[in-house]
């Protein structure tokens, strides 16, 4: 309907405007050809009334001139008839002859028409002649109101004419169009979405021989888009929002996670609410402030039960709560076999390169296995729709991700893994690889933070799972389920919600130094780590020991402060870890210690963020030494904390952050040489190369954030969703073109 008052509208207008000016130029040429008429008409009523007037003029029969004049005046079109003598005085003349008309004094000359009262008419002065003698004049006056109503008629005749033309014309016009743009619209609809492979014998035909580049440029075109469109949007929880509502269309999200965002511990006789040190709670935290929806996670709080309703749900975060968390019970055995045990001293040690052994039980497989069904059962419960988006994070949950797919087999289940994944040789170690990885594929995404752990896990797959990969799209197909394995570097909130209400560096600088003790010029440098064997917390120290043994004028004026969080302290690894930490500072403290100054400062318990950032503040130097670490938004969250642009960042290049920071200076945490020079460089570092190197990677954060992380997997997840709504549809209506073949 729309495409023919297209087609119709502009078309009756042109024809209109035709008519209008087609209709004073067809008025125009009828105009000339009724005078040229009336002009012959005049001149043969001259002729015919010559033969019988002259001798009446001779005679001078004044009354049967006026009769023969009368006569000829009846027909209706001859108004009047004159005679002029050749002296050009009037001396016949019929009762209709105008006033204003008289003989003509020149020769003759062309016809005239003259407007009298009544209408027009038309005056011609014929000789009247005879054997070379003249006889004066005859004017034939012509009435010519009926040229003018032939005029008007001729006008609307043309005009209808045009309206019936343009009317047929249009009708034609919009039938033939709408067959063919029909088809054609139709054709390439279905060519974009895919149809164009299901229908081949509806009216796409014409289009099959296009239709592979058509749908290859399309496909580019969209690349190209996304690309376009992701870097130009300024990610925030804002477009986050707008993302899920637009592209998802609201659809419900669910979060699994070991750890909880909030935990609510008893501390000194009372309940308190604790935010863990997890890069993953640091990431996924804002995201789920902005979409709303629903955490699940293990309540691992010693006050966690008191906070939760009957259906183990608690709203948070507590000062303004806007999602909820569905906190997940776990027995002893559960805890111990699947968290602790496998997940902690299997995969976590097998995945990070830190030369600690990963041990693998069968027991702690057996509870890995119960407890990932438990979730799964938790997420199948808490989904109100039969295809949520589920959010997946990390080791704890690579069997999850096929368990939900088994419930919920329209989910769209997006795996993030945020620890490295090693290559398929240290992989293969694990005694159940194949079903570590036909879980995970359970996934419509599975996120790396770097290209280089998607590689490994392709070539993991490749190794030991039949299935078809498809490296160019970064795809693998098992068991008719396409999994896409993608990069997506994970970030911080930016700005940080923790830099609010913070005092100024200055300030922070010297309430830091009074706590601890410390003078003020003496420089200051900070390392926050969960105490766990892969952040190189060993290295550190020992880099601060080479540092005074290399350059001894910073003894005395250079000060290490370390927070390390508790983490996983049943495990014998962490226990000994804890205490090789603690014996080290304690033994470089011995060794350069002096009266008022400590070298190393060990605070070996929880912080919470806003204390954190105080530290982050109040430093000279951040130095992140991670043996081997995923990302580690340490670095990332301390180049936020600086809105001042100073203080410089030591990156270990086994972090996935050195690839995304390069502005950091970048060591091998296993050179402790190289790193005590680092440390002395950046103890060195002029205000202004700080400020470049900060401001630097500030921009880049500030465009990185993990609201652009959050945005990819969404965009992603969307595109698929509408993929495999489309597809459903093509299998639920039997149409399609290879099922037909087959
Ligand atoms: C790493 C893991 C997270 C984990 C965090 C803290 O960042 O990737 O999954 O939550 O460490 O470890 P924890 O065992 O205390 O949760």
């Amino acid at each position: 309907m729309r495409l023919s008052l297209r087609f119709i509208i502009p078309l009756t207008v042109v024809l209109t405007l035709m008519a209008y000016g087609l209709a004073p130029l067809a008025d125009e040429l009828t105009n000339r050809w009724f005078i040229r008429d009336l002009d012959i008409r005049a001149q043969l009523i001259s002729t015919t009334i010559q033969e019988s007037l002259i001798p009446l003029i001779e005679k001078k029969e004044t009354s049967r001139v006026k009769n023969l004049f009368e006569r000829f005046t009846k027909d209706e079109r001859l108004f009047a008839l004159g005679y002029c003598d050749p002296s050009h005085r009037l001396i016949y003349k019929t009762q209709t002859f105008p006033e204003a008309v008289g003989c003509q004094p020149k020769e003759i000359s062309a016809p005239e028409i003259i407007e009298l009262p009544d209408g027009a008419v038309h005056i011609s002065h014929q000789t009247l002649q005879e054997d070379s003698v003249q006889y004066g004049e005859l004017i034939v006056i012509h009435d010519m109101s009926f040229v003018e109503r032939r005029s008007t008629l001729t006008k609307q005749y043309i005009f209808y004419l045009f309206l019936i033309l343009g009317a047929v014309i249009s009708l034609v016009t919009v039938f033939i169009a709408q067959l063919s743009w029909k088809g054609w619209v139709s054709g390439i609809r279905a060519i974009l979405k895919g149809e164009g492979l299901v229908r081949p014998h509806s009216q796409t035909a014409e289009l099959k021989p296009i239709m592979k580049d058509v749908r290859a440029l399309v496909r580019d075109l969209e690349r190209d888009r996304k690309v376009r469109d992701e870097l130009q949007i300024n990610w925030s929880p804002r477009t986050l929002k707008e993302l899920l509502h637009n592209e998802l269309a609201g659809d419900e999200i669910l979060i699994v996670s070991n750890r909880e965002p909030y935990i609510h511990n008893h501390k000194e006789g009372k309940a308190i609410v604790q935010v863990p040190a997890s890069g993953l709670v640091t990431a996924l935290e804002p995201i789920m402030r902005a979409c709303s929806g629903t955490w699940i996670a293990h309540g691992s709080g010693t006050a966690d039960k008191e906070f939760v309703d009957k259906n183990d749900h608690v709203m948070v975060p507590p000062e303004a709560p806007s999602y909820r968390i569905r906190r997940v019970w776990l027995t002893r055995e559960q805890e111990q076999g699947y968290y602790y045990g496998f997940s902690n001293e299997g995969l976590w040690p097998l995945c990070h390169i830190a030369h600690t052994r990963p041990t693998f039980r069968t027991s702690d497989w057996q509870q890995y296995v119960e407890v990932n069904q438990k979730f799964a059962d938790a997420v199948v419960s808490e989904a109100k729709t039969k295809d949520p988006v589920v959010l997946v994070q990390d080791y704890h949950f690579a069997l999850l991700p096929k368990m939900v797919r088994e419930q919920l087999p329209n989910a769209t289940i997006i795996s993030f893994w945020h620890i490295p994944w090693p290559n398929p040789e240290a992989f293969g170690i694990c005694p159940w690889r194949e079903e570590i990885l036909e879980g995970m594929l359970g996934s419509s995404i599975l996120g790396f933070h770097t290209r280089f752990h998607c590689n490994n896990f392709l070539d993991s797959v490749d190794r030991f799972m039949e299935c078809r990969i498809d490296r160019e799209t970064s795809t693998i197909s098992f068991e008719k389920k396409l999994t896409t394995v993608n990069a997506y570097p994970i970030s911080i909130e930016w700005p940080s919600r923790w830099l609010k209400g913070q005092k100024s560096v200055p300030e922070c600088r010297a309430h830091i130094r009074r706590l601890n003790d410390i003078v003020l010029d003496c420089k200051l440098g900070i390392g926050v780590d969960r105490l766990d064997y892969t952040k190189g917390i060993l290295e550190r120290f020992l880099t601060v020991e080479r540092l005074f043994e290399l350059n001894p004028e910073w003894i005395g004026k250079f000060t290490f402060i370390q927070i390390a969080a508790p983490t996983r302290s049943l495990i014998s690894q962490y226990q000994h870890f804890e205490n090789d930490v603690r014996a080290l500072a304690a033994r470089i403290n011995q060794r350069f210690a002096s009266s008022g100054w400590q070298p190393i400062i060990l605070k070996a318990e929880h912080h919470e963020p806003e204390q954190v950032f105080e530290y982050f503040r109040a430093a000279d130097v951040c130095f992140v030494s991670s043996l081997h670490d995923g990302m580690n938004l340490v670095a990332k969250e301390f180049v936020s904390a600086r809105d001042d642009e100073q203080g410089v960042l030591i990156l270990s290049q086994f972090a996935g952050a050195s690839r995304e920071l390069p502005e950091a200076i970048i060591v091998n945490p296993y050179n402790i040489d190289l790193c005590a020079n680092a440390l002395a460089g950046a103890l060195n570092m002029p205000p202004r190369e700080q400020r470049d190197r900060m401001r630097s990677m500030r921009g880049l954060l500030q465009e990185f954030n993990v609201f652009r992380w959050a945005g990819r997997m969404l965009i992603d997840a969307a595109r698929i969703r509408q993929q495999n709504r489309f597809m459903s549809k093509i299998r639920d209506s039997g149409l399609s073109y290879f099922s037909r073949k087959k």
